[in-house]
């Protein structure tokens, strides 16, 4: 273990130990994983391992604004409390030393194996796109299952990707497939396409290149980043965040997108063949870079940055953190598309319940408060509806046009308006804490995740409509 990396690692564990979060702070979040101070991205080498959870994240913990990317780690026994491990990994070797970027874990066998990216700029003069920039591949292990890792190694060193790719390549994530280790990697290549780069192994320490494993496809932006791949129900799924798309009606309105194809593999060739297209995973302001991992029920689970980089609207730094992650969704394929489902641990947050019933002809009015609350309203009929969250976030559907519009006003700081087509509305479960709102679709259909920033003293939440139905509220308390 490098010493330098140890002794980063225990002051900051002595730095943290005397932290204290600011009470007066009205944006910090109660049920969601936020850093404790600094920066937070991409969730990595989320894991399951003898029944404790890990998320470790990309993590900048000096600096709100964001630099240099350390791995932060938080584990749980719930997935809805979670105690801070500190920093799990550090940039602190020549391959690694302007950043360690996001990857993730696998386990076999007790072990849990970690790829991730180091990232490096060298000085002088670069475009960083196709020279001066080294994104290697490393492997670490950890043998005390998750909370120490070591033995840090490049397994692919920047210099020696095919020559056809830029100097963007990163983000691993592993799987075994009959009996073989497939590492996918996402990518620029140098026409400024988008791809999934796939590599190979029979030990975790040899990789060879194999191929694309899917594109570049047309239209699909010039980056992806943050791949993923698993089966789930019969289906293959790949999981990526492209950069570069183009808006298109409702669609791809964020600077930075992040969805999935449905498909099939070609288990000869390892290549993945969609059988959709590509679907955006969230239609909110506030949705990138998702990670998935199987826990050891099977499911299939998935966090995302409740961010994206390079926006447009901004997020007050006055208590020098930044950014959460969105709750952990259980993720589904039913009919053809990825359903995602908030995970029902969060249900034992619920407390005070309040139900009522909204009777279509006497138009409906409800009125609760809550910075910190559930709100699960079931349709059977609806002509329109509104819901105001806290001062000037709102939610409306309009059963004329079948479109569901999130507004922001100066709750937003930049985001206003964005909106979903739908077949109908049957319900909508909105999860609000403090500066974020959560919306699921019709379960899990659509989700709209934003982060917001309303005036403190405003806790209202309303409800308006020609609405047939329930709409019940649960303030939630840790
Ligand atoms: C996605 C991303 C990854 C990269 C990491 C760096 O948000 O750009 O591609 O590994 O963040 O923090």
């Amino acid at each position: 273990m490098n010493p330098l990396h140890d002794e980063m690692k225990q002051r900051y564990k002595a730095m943290m130990a005397s932290f204290e979060a600011n009470d007066q702070d009205p944006y910090r979040l109660h049920f969601h994983v936020m850093p404790p101070t600094g920066w937070l991205n991409d969730p990595n080498g989320a894991c399951q391992v003898d029944g404790l959870y890990h998320l470790y994240y990309q993590y900048s913990p000096y600096d709100a604004a964001g630099g240099l990317k350390y791995w932060g780690h938080y584990t749980s026994t719930d997935l809805v409390h979670f105690d801070d491990a500190g920093l799990a990994l550090l940039p602190d070797q020549p391959y690694d030393l302007h950043g360690v970027y996001s990857g993730s874990a696998f386990e076999e066998d007790g072990v849990i194996h970690y790829f991730y990216t180091g990232n490096v700029k060298h000085l002088g003069d670069h475009d960083y796109i196709t020279s001066g920039r080294e994104q290697n591949t490393i492997h670490a292990v950890s043998y005390d299952g998750g909370m120490t890792i070591q033995n840090k190694e490049v397994v692919i060193d920047s210099k020696d990707y095919p020559a056809v790719f830029s100097n963007h390549i990163r983000d691993p994530k592993i799987r075994k497939i009959n009996g073989m280790y497939y590492m996918i990697l996402g990518a620029r290549n140098r026409h400024d396409e988008g791809l999934v780069m796939l590599y190979k192994s029979v030990n975790l320490k040899d990789w060879d290149y194999h191929g694309p494993y899917f594109g570049p496809e047309v239209g699909m932006g010039y980056m992806w980043e943050c791949p993923d791949f698993f089966e789930l129900n019969n289906k293959e799924v790949l999981i990526v965040s492209p950069q570069g798309m183009e808006p298109d009606g409702l669609l791809y309105q964020n600077v930075y997108q992040s969805g999935y194809y449905l498909g099939e593999m070609d288990e000869e060739h390892v290549t993945f063949k969609p059988t959709s297209h590509f679907y955006e995973l969230d239609h909110g302001f506030d949705f990138y870079a998702p990670q998935t991992f199987e826990d050891e029920q099977g499911r299939r689970i998935m966090w995302a940055w409740m961010g994206l980089p390079d926006a447009d609207y901004d997020n007050p730094l006055d208590y020098d953190w930044q950014h959460a992650m969105t709750l952990p969704r259980v993720l589904t394929v039913e009919n053809h598309q990825l359903m995602q489902r908030p995970h029902p641990n969060y249900q034992t947050l619920r407390h005070n319940e309040d139900r009522r019933q909204l009777q279509l002809s006497e138009g409906a009015y409800e009125y609760f408060t809550g910075k910190v609350a559930e709100l699960l309203v079931t349709i059977e009929q609806v002509k329109d509806l509104s819901i105001t969250i806290r001062s000037d976030v709102t939610l409306s559907y309009d059963d004329d046009t079948k479109q569901l519009t999130l507004t922001l006003g100066d709750a937003g700081r930049g985001r206003q308006t964005r909106a979903v087509d739908l077949t109908a509305l049957n319900q909508l479960q909105c999860f609000v804490d403090h500066s974020s709102l959560e919306v699921f679709i019709n379960d899990g259909e659509q989700v709209m995740t934003t982060r917001m920033y309303p005036k403190a003293d405003e806790e209202k939440l309303e409800l308006t409509g020609d609405v047939k139905g329930t709409v019940t509220h649960w303030s939630l308390q840790k």
